[in-house]
């Protein structure tokens, strides 16, 4: 990645996530790295005008080292598609960057991080948020991502539809795309709906926002 003179602001955007990435990939600032196979840090473009912030990486992800790849990835690629945006447009992430998981068998299955694993993890999404642009709209997938940002107190249920901020930028909070996939078949079909709609509110006020001030009315 180029850095340096001659370098565009984009290039060193680019190589200031390569670099966290890197540095992260040693983080030892909780336990949770012991189990892990590696850190799955944040993917797509530093210019990314939309960031998405989910829990943690599940098995899939902490194999490939890629964030969403998994079932619920699946989901969120679905989501994404129905609110009409390009998941190699978006900057996906998590609020903690170690699989946290316990053997039942020869499964290993997904624990919730605990507040301390979250608060461990923050500077990295702190990291990603610093280098992406200053308006880019953040979007709480789950209370995790919301707890990471406002504290412990984040609920899903009560933040979602209401216009929040975090440091000044728009977020959106939403549910994680695992709730759809845990979902009754009768429900699924009302929380992915949610999910979508909560996305398009996220894409409505990147364009809002890419659109500049609204033009004067003419008399
Ligand atoms: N769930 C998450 O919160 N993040 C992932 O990357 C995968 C599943």
């Amino acid at each position: 990645m180029a850095t340096g003179p001659g370098s565009t602001a984009a290039q060193e955007r680019e190589g200031a996530l390569a670099a966290s990435s890197e540095l992260a990939s040693a983080c030892r600032a909780c336990d949770l790295w012991e189990r892990a196979t590696q850190t799955v840090f944040g993917a797509g473009p530093a210019g990314a005008s939309l960031m998405l912030i989910g829990e943690q990486p599940g098995d899939q992800e902490d194999r490939t080292g890629q964030p969403f790849v998994g079932p619920a990835g699946r989901v969120l690629d679905e989501a994404l598609e129905a609110a009409g945006i390009a998941r190699d447009r978006v900057y996906v992430t998590n609020a903690v960057k170690h699989f946290k998981w316990a053997p039942r068998g020869k499964r290993r299955i997904h624990q919730r991080p605990n507040r301390a694993e979250v608060l461990a993890c923050r500077h990295w999404l702190d990291v990603e948020m610093s280098v992406l642009d200053r308006d880019a709209v953040l979007v709480a997938l789950g209370a995790t991502a919301g707890q990471a940002l406002f504290g412990s107190t984040f609920r899903v249920g009560t933040a979602r539809g209401k216009d929040l901020t975090f440091e000044d930028r728009p977020l959106v909070a939403t549910l994680h795309p695992s709730a759809v996939l845990r979902a009754e078949s009768d429900e699924r079909a009302r929380l992915f709906t949610d999910l979508v709609q909560d996305l398009q509110r996220a894409r409505s006020i990147v364009r809002r926002s890419q659109a500049g001030p609204a033009a004067p009315p003419r008399d």
